[in-house]
């Protein structure tokens, strides 16, 4: 039985180990990738420090880029050799913080030639999640493919993107440029203005103003289209977008989408991370407003977005230079389970600010035996 390297959590708040696993052959549909560059994610921390979907011992990372090794006997459009990024979350063989992955074709799409692996990897999690948002729980019209010229009869509406700095923030706001949306008012830091409104933000609000409510709804007041909006909290704080976005999102017919989970202490809080699965629950909601919780994992019950989210979707979007990859923060570290474990920790301080923490899974020198 063939085996290779793998970071594993062994329980709520230990310590990660690298363990050797054995390596699964790939099924018909599936390929397998040498996983080269990973990003870390705040989910790293909600299983690692709070167990969140977790049975430990348990496999890390959702997103991955890498080269392909093997491929089963059905698949049709990836090849050994090709280099891949993929949103991989189903099984232990699939997740990214491991020498080879193993998942269904897909998952996957091919990396454009002048985007490196690590800015690659910054994308396929939170890409899927904002597309996924907006398009099927806002239902903001996403045409797939975009037909030249395309004109959403919604195009004027006030969408709120909460969270704009964060990585999921940056793809929503971006993917909706390239659908034309016009009235987008993002929250986030000043120091992301700049940035933001290249990416097609018409306002960028600082969330930590005293005013951040006020500002907002004079914006939605000065607006002569209509009053329902449609709003993405990408960063689900319960004190610090849930209740204000509670505040803003008044009028009946609006709709709200939040990743979950809804996190009520962060990790470096001085009572511990906390967190709630219900959106719902965690705000006075006005009835008539639509509120949905969004996971992501569940887009492949969108047949259309399974088969070209990733395969084409994302690809050509960054081939065209409509969506851009995260900054990079690389995370240095001797060993690979020193660059997790660094990645782990620099992820519980909460100073993660517009970027995306990288580094790398597979290297020659610590593993030549995966050449
Ligand atoms: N359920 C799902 O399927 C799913 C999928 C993907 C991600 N998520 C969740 O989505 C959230 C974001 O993930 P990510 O990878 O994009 O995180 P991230 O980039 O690490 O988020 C950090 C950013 O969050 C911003 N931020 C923090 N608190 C904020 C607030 N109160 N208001 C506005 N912005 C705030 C900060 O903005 P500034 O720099 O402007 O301060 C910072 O840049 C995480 O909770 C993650 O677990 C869920």
């Amino acid at each position: 039985m063939s085996t290779h390297h793998a970071i594993i959590a062994t329980g709520i708040k230990e310590p990660l180990t690298l363990q050797r696993v054995s390596t699964a052959t790939p099924k018909q549909h599936e390929i397998q990738v040498r996983a080269e560059w990973i990003p870390s994610a705040p989910l790293d921390v909600f299983q690692v420090d709070a167990g969140l979907m977790a049975q430990f011992p348990l496999r890390l990372g959702d997103s991955v880029a890498g080269t392909v090794v093997a491929v089963g006997s059905s698949v049709q459009h990836l090849k050994v050799g090709d280099r891949v990024f993929g949103f991989v979350f189903h099984t232990q063989e699939e997740k990214g913080q491991q020498i080879y992955v193993t998942a269904p074709e897909h998952l996957f799409g091919k990396i454009p030639d002048e985007i490196s692996l690590a800015a690659a990897a910054t994308i396929p999690t939170n890409f899927v999640t904002a597309f996924h948002a907006l398009s099927e729980k806002l239902e903001i019209q996403l045409p797939w493919p975009c037909p030249p010229g395309f004109v959403s009869h919604n195009q004027e509406i006030p969408i709120l993107i909460w969270g704009g700095g964060s990585s999921v923030g940056q793809f929503a706001v971006q993917i909706l440029k390239n659908w034309g949306y016009k009235n987008v008012i993002v929250t986030a830091s000043p120091k992301h203005e700049g940035k933001l409104k290249r990416y097609g933000a018409a306002h960028v609000i600082d969330y930590r103003s005293p005013n951040v409510v006020d500002s907002i709804m004079e914006l939605l007041n000065a607006n002569k289209f209509s009053k329902a909006i449609r709003v993405f909290d990408c960063v689900d704080s319960k004190f610090g977008s849930l209740l204000p976005i509670s505040e803003i999102a008044i009028q009946a017919g609006s709709k709200v989408a939040a990743v979950l989970p809804v996190v009520i202490n962060g990790p470096s809080d001085e009572n511990g991370l906390q967190l709630s699965a219900d959106v719902s629950k965690e705000a006075d909601w006005v009835p008539g407003v639509e509120v949905h919780s969004i996971v992501s994992y569940s887009y492949e019950a969108n047949a259309f977005l399974k088969d070209n989210l990733m395969p084409d979707i994302l690809p050509t979007l960054l081939s065209q230079g409509a969506i851009e990859p995260n900054k990079q923060r690389v995370i240095e570290g001797n060993t690979l389970l020193e660059r997790a474990s660094t990645a782990l920790d620099i992820m519980r301080s909460g100073t993660v600010s517009g970027e995306r923490l990288v580094w790398k899974v597979w290297t020659a020198e610590e593993f030549p035996e995966y050449q």
